[in-house]
């Protein structure tokens, strides 16, 4: 049995919430022995008293408040676990655990997307950590790999598949063919989708993580205003397929590169990744994270980027380390200074490219385009025009390495011709390699 009591307040009791309270119990004599101290969760906020909570053995009526001051207020409770989500009043519930000294765990990665300078600046100032495993990834422990496995090296690259609602919608369109809509539907049905999806689909979920691994990466915060985000709604089947029998897959990537004197790369970008890649292979709803690093070289971590009792062991895991450093008087983990980190804009970020045009199917057409790419120096390493007697046809070209500038600016010369139309697809080849 461990030395004391570590009281815990627990800030929002949803899906995640109640997979942490209740595998808290469930594995309570190994966390107890584990953290030296027994973990309570001595009160719980929620937003809606009256909502009806199926847990087995019912969780104690006098543990509830619909007021979160109630955890900040309560002198005995020593960590605060924000799963209330949502920006503002998570920020508010944050600082003021914070100014009350009060340990905090988190798995809310808008939040400290947006706010994580400010939110860790008052953390150092109070000499209080913060600790947010679950915020990146869910269940696979991609933060404190970074923080403390992997301290020792300068990492060069982290690139994951970050998203488990995109990585389903993909999958799902690669291998039975649905559209967009269908496998999105499909996967509202499953529960792997939200009933409002916009967060995971237009890329800005897996962006609030690449900007969080993007700040470990580069020990200094990353701006998210100034990062490149793209989602999946655009992503035609037709093209997914085609990418097929060229030997490459689509993926949702997260790319974070860092190279020496020069502004950090953080993005997201649906990518064609080689079928030969690990990152090829990871499907369905599960996420991976790549890093390397000078010293390690590659690593790869894969596992459950969502879900009950994955995202739970994340933030249990965290609340072990809580436990451990308050008897101990110590954070575990470094985190990013003061300062933020100056990103590369994407104009002048490198890659090769897939780029399908839409044309009228005559000739000369592929010489004007050929052209256009030529006056802006861009490489062509390939062309397919998929048999057709149609009047318009698809043409797609495959692009040498080309700052992304440059290629959007082709595009956008050559859909002023007339003999193209605007129905186009832009997807960068991930090679994984620095491109510099
Ligand atoms: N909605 C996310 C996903 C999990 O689909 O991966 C939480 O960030």
């Amino acid at each position: 049995m461990g030395r004391r009591k570590i009281e815990i307040g627990l800030a929002g009791l949803g899906n995640v919430g109640m997979g942490v309270y209740a595998n808290v119990l469930k594995n309570s004599e190994l966390l107890s022995r584990r953290a030296n101290a027994h973990l309570n969760i001595r009160k719980i906020a929620v937003r809606d008293l009256k909502k009806a909570r199926d847990h087995e053995p019912p969780i104690p009526s006098d543990r509830f408040t619909n007021r979160w001051e109630d955890l900040i207020e309560d002198d005995e409770v020593d960590v605060i676990v924000e799963l209330i989500g949502g920006i503002d009043q998570a920020k508010e519930l944050v600082i003021s655990a914070l100014r009350k000294k009060k340990v905090v765990v988190t798995g809310n990665k808008a939040l400290l997307a947006e706010h994580g300078q400010e939110i860790f600046s008052l953390a150092k100032e109070m000499e209080v950590p913060v600790y947010f495993e679950a915020a990146v990834a869910g269940g696979i422990p991609i933060i404190k790999a970074v923080q403390e496995s992997l301290v020792g090296n300068a990492i060069q690259m982290i690139s994951g598949i970050i998203n488990g609602t995109c990585n389903y919608i993909l999958t799902r369109m690669r291998e039975e063919g649905l559209s967009y809509q269908d496998a999105l539907q499909e996967a509202q049905v499953l529960g792997y989708a939200e009933a409002d999806p916009t967060l995971d689909v237009n890329g800005w979920d897996a962006g609030h993580k690449a900007v969080l691994l993007g700040s470990l990466a580069s020990g200094r915060w990353v701006p998210a205003d100034q990062i490149h985000v793209e989602g999946i709604e655009n992503i035609r089947l037709g093209d997914i397929q085609f990418v097929e029998t060229m030997g490459y897959t689509v993926k949702l990537l997260g790319i974070i590169r860092c190279t020496e004197n020069e502004p950090l790369e953080v993005r997201v970008q649906p990518c064609l990744v080689s079928k030969q890649h690990l990152l090829a292979s990871v499907n369905g709803v599960y996420n991976a994270v790549m890093v390397e690093g000078d010293l390690v070289g590659e690593t790869l971590f894969y596992g459950s980027g969502a879900g009950q009792n994955p995202t739970s062991s994340s933030v249990i895991a965290d609340i072990v380390d809580a436990a451990v450093g308050l008897q101990h008087d110590e954070k575990r983990g470094y985190v990013p200074s003061n300062e933020l980190a100056a990103v590369k804009p994407i104009e002048a970020t490198l890659s090769q490219y897939y780029l399908r045009l839409h044309v009228e199917n005559r000739p000369g057409v592929l010489a004007q385009i050929a052209q256009i790419m030529g006056g802006h120096d861009i490489g062509i390493t390939s062309v397919h025009q998929p048999e057709s007697m149609a009047a318009m046809a698809d043409l797609v070209l495959t692009l040498d390495r080309a700052p992304y500038g440059s290629v959007k600016q082709a595009i956008a010369q050559i859909q002023g011709l007339s003999c193209t139309s605007e129905d186009t697809t832009l997807l960068r080849v991930e090679s994984f390699e620095d491109p510099a």
